[in-house]
């Protein structure tokens, strides 16, 4: 479909189920009054009732008796209704901007039916009268399934916004992440106009979570920028790119905060939280996906930013887009920015209709509004239990009159517009990358480095870690000797160098994946923002210069304060080998943080895991007392590859010093170590050594990124 076809939205209606309110009461007095009060919801008399206060009687006790509510003929009309506010699209000035035509992405109806949510939780405490074990059984075993979405329907056309609101636990952000496609459904179908919703909605839709994770040491520039180079069309002009990314800033009120890092709460002090938030929301306003998912996109801000936040949205979806969002407890001028409005109780639905009907909706259920009383926090205590156990117990009868009227008169009814004309059915074209690999690949790439060197706490960290380590071992193995007893000493502080390049930047590594990349890369990732394999690598070389400098650094110093082998070449091999073992441990400390389901998880496998390398490195073990069930994990270790070379290149054509005789000479040259050490196996040799390291290299990134393209999914807020 071409966007000049766009103006056929304003055929559709705007959100499901669409319906015109008309009351039939069985006593026709009581109708005409009905009506009457619908026109002219208060006169003169009634003032009085309308404070808050009074609204809150009635939300006390239900103003009718329940059963003649539900005996009320509420009559459903399905309806194409008017469109409010219609979509404002100017179709000439779309074809005209060439930003326009780049950006532009298909209208989208999204549309949902049966829509079920249940989750597995841990059974309550253990019944009584159950022996420990079988207490421990339950508590350990016994699950139990919880629904937190009861089968719901629905719709939103694009060019609309539709407001999810309820209480806290309703069940918004579950709805919302699996309209999203974030999170798999128990039961229900999506479609996307009329189609079932393929694997190309997530680069149609965005989505902006609820505590959005960001790169901490770029600023809010930066991030825009990046966001921009990766997710527009290349076809748009970098100065036409920059003049966006200005006017996204000026939008958001963010051009004050442009220059600022955008920093970890918590732990790098940067943006201000709603700053953050708004980021977060220019960042998918850049590409003005077909769908835009907000949760709770105003939480955090005051009042003018989030209105001003809320009119950007509403300008968004006037350009045929379409928005989901989850608010809470909107001020009524948001309130009025919405085209639907979804409550949400008890992982039911209490209203889906036009924002604007939803008064005259409760109004006859008995349940009107008060004028001067903001709806939208009437419609949620309309939903809300109260504290106390009298007033819960009111309220929940209030509640579940409101969620069964609707049940039984539109959500068993619900019928699917069935009026795609015009739209987009073939969606899985535009599920392309915007970008090209190796655009991605040097943005990823530019935009890694200049985060890791940002990183000025870390790499401080790293540089007085490394020369006060250096420093220490030099000391403790000040200028060893030749002698018999320095054997020894060369043996252990060799270790010690592989141990110390290992631990340090398998670690480093893995922490700095956990506790930002691997979040921002699922969010991008869920996104589409580029491809997996132009991240990976460009993670990959960027770290590099780390597991490069640092090793150095650790060698040149405690090199020659020990005196470990004088000859020039061997000071060059001992630098190279340790900077393949700083490469190899780098790669098992990302192998790790993929394959790790959590943080928690994966800091208590990782010194299990290098304690089991170390075992069967060869220092503590000697080869030919490896147990034979064991020796496979001396093959696959890398301390042990790793060890053999360093030791190799100490060792090999060496000679040292003998004591004088009778007292045996058991050492008098490196290769009586070597062979001591058992490392005098046919492959035992420097460079096998160095090519079966990069092998091991190669193996742990290849299943890195298979564990990132195939294991680690996109995760909702
Ligand atoms: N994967 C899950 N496992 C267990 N419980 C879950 C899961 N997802 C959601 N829930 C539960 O479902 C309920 C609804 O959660 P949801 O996050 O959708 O609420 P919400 O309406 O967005 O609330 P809030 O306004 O506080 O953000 C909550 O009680 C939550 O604890
Ligand atoms: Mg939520």
């Amino acid at each position: 479909m071409d966007f000049d076809d766009i103006n056929i939205l304003q055929q559709h209606p705007p959100v499901g189920l669409t319906f015109c309110l008309d009351v039939e009461t069985k006593d026709a007095p009581n109708d005409v009054d009905e009506q009457d009060r619908l026109e002219s919801p208060r006169d003169e008399e009634e003032s009085p009732d309308d404070s808050p206060e009074e609204a809150q009687d009635m939300l006390e006790t239900p103003s009718i008796p329940i059963q003649q509510a539900m005996e009320s003929d509420v009559k459903l009309i399905p309806t194409h209704v008017e469109l409010s506010p219609e979509p404002q699209i100017n179709v000439e000035e779309e074809k005209s901007s060439k930003k326009g035509k780049s950006r532009r992405r298909p209208p989208i109806m999204v549309e949902w039916r049966d829509l079920t949510f249940k989750v597995k939780v841990p059974a309550g405490p253990p019944p009584p009268g159950l022996s420990p074990y079988q207490k421990f059984k339950h508590k350990m075993f016994s699950k139990t399934t919880r629904t937190i979405l009861n089968p719901m329907s629905g719709y939103v056309a694009p060019g609309h916004i539709l407001a999810i609101m309820g209480p806290s636990g309703a069940g918004k952000t579950s709805l919302l992440n699996i309209l999203a496609q974030r999170v798999k459904q128990t039961a229900g179908e999506i479609y996307c106009n009329g189609a079932a919703i393929t694997k190309s909605f997530r680069s149609l839709s965005a989505f902006v979570q609820q505590d959005d994770v960001m790169m901490g040491n770029l600023t809010v520039r930066e991030t825009l920028r990046y966001a921009a180079l990766l997710r527009l069309s290349s076809e748009i002009p970098i100065r036409e790119k920059l003049t966006l990314i200005d006017d996204t800033l000026d939008e958001l009120g963010l051009t004050n905060a442009a220059d600022t890092i955008v920093g970890v709460p918590g732990i790098i002090k940067g943006i201000s939280g709603g700053e953050r938030k708004r980021l977060a929301i220019a960042i998918e306003l850049l590409t003005e996906p077909s769908v835009l998912f907000l949760d709770e996109p105003t939480s955090g801000l005051d009042a003018k930013t989030a209105l001003n936040v809320m009119e950007t949205i509403r300008r968004i979806a006037q350009g045929g887009r379409t928005v989901i969002l989850t608010i809470h407890q909107p001020r009524s001028d948001i309130f009025t920015l919405f085209d639907g409005l979804l409550l949400l109780a008890k992982g039911r639905v209490a209203y889906m209709g036009n924002a604007k009907d939803a008064k005259s909706y409760f109004e006859q259920l008995k349940l009107p509004c008060p004028d001067l009383y903001n709806p939208a926090d009437y419609f949620i205590d309309l939903i809300t239990e109260g504290n106390q156990a009298e007033q819960r117990k009111v309220d929940s009868e209030r509640i579940k009159y409101i969620l069964d009227h609707y049940q039984t008169k539109y959500e068993d009814h619900y019928q699917s517009p069935q009026i795609y004309e015009g739209l987009e059915l073939k969606l899985g074209k535009f599920s392309r990358y915007k970008s090209s690999w190796t655009t991605q690949f040097s943005v990823l790439f530019v935009r890694s480095f200049i985060s890791i060197m940002r990183d000025k706490m870390l790499t401080f960290a790293r540089l007085f870690q490394t020369i006060l380590m250096s420093l220490l071992v030099g000391l403790i193995y000040l200028r060893l000797g030749r002698d018999q007893t320095n054997v020894q000493n060369r043996i252990a502080v060799i270790f010690f160098f592989l141990l110390n390049q290992s631990m340090s930047n398998m670690f480093t590594s893995l922490i700095v994946f956990l506790n930002g990349d691997k979040r921002v890369f699922l969010r991008e990732r869920g996104s589409k923002s580029y491809r997996v394999s132009s991240y990976y690598l460009s993670k990959s070389v960027a770290e590099l210069p780390n597991a490069i400098f640092f090793p150095i650094l650790n060698c040149c110093i405690t090199y020659w304060m020990i005196g470990l082998n004088p000859g020039v070449d061997r000071f060059f091999i001992f630098i190279f080998l340790n900077v393949v073992i700083a490469i190899t441990a780098q790669s098992m400390g990302i192998f790790l943080g993929t394959f790790a389901p959590s943080a928690e998880f994966a800091m208590a496998v990782a010194p299990l895991s290098i304690t089991m390398l170390m075992l069967f490195g060869g220092l503590y073990l000697n080869v030919n007392s490896i147990p034979p069930w064991f020796i496979w994990i001396y093959f696959l270790s890398f301390f042990h590859y790793g060890y053999e070379a360093l030791i190799l290149n100490e060792f090999q054509g060496a000679t040292f010093e003998c004591p004088a005789p009778p007292q045996p000479c058991y050492y008098a040259t490196g290769d009586a170590v070597i062979q001591t050490l058992g490392m005098t196996k046919p492959y035992s040799n420097i460079w096998i050594d160095v090519g079966i390291l990069l092998f091991i290299t190669l193996v742990l990134k290849f299943l890195s990124y298979v564990a990132l393209r195939f294991i680690q999914k996109p995760k909702g807020g």
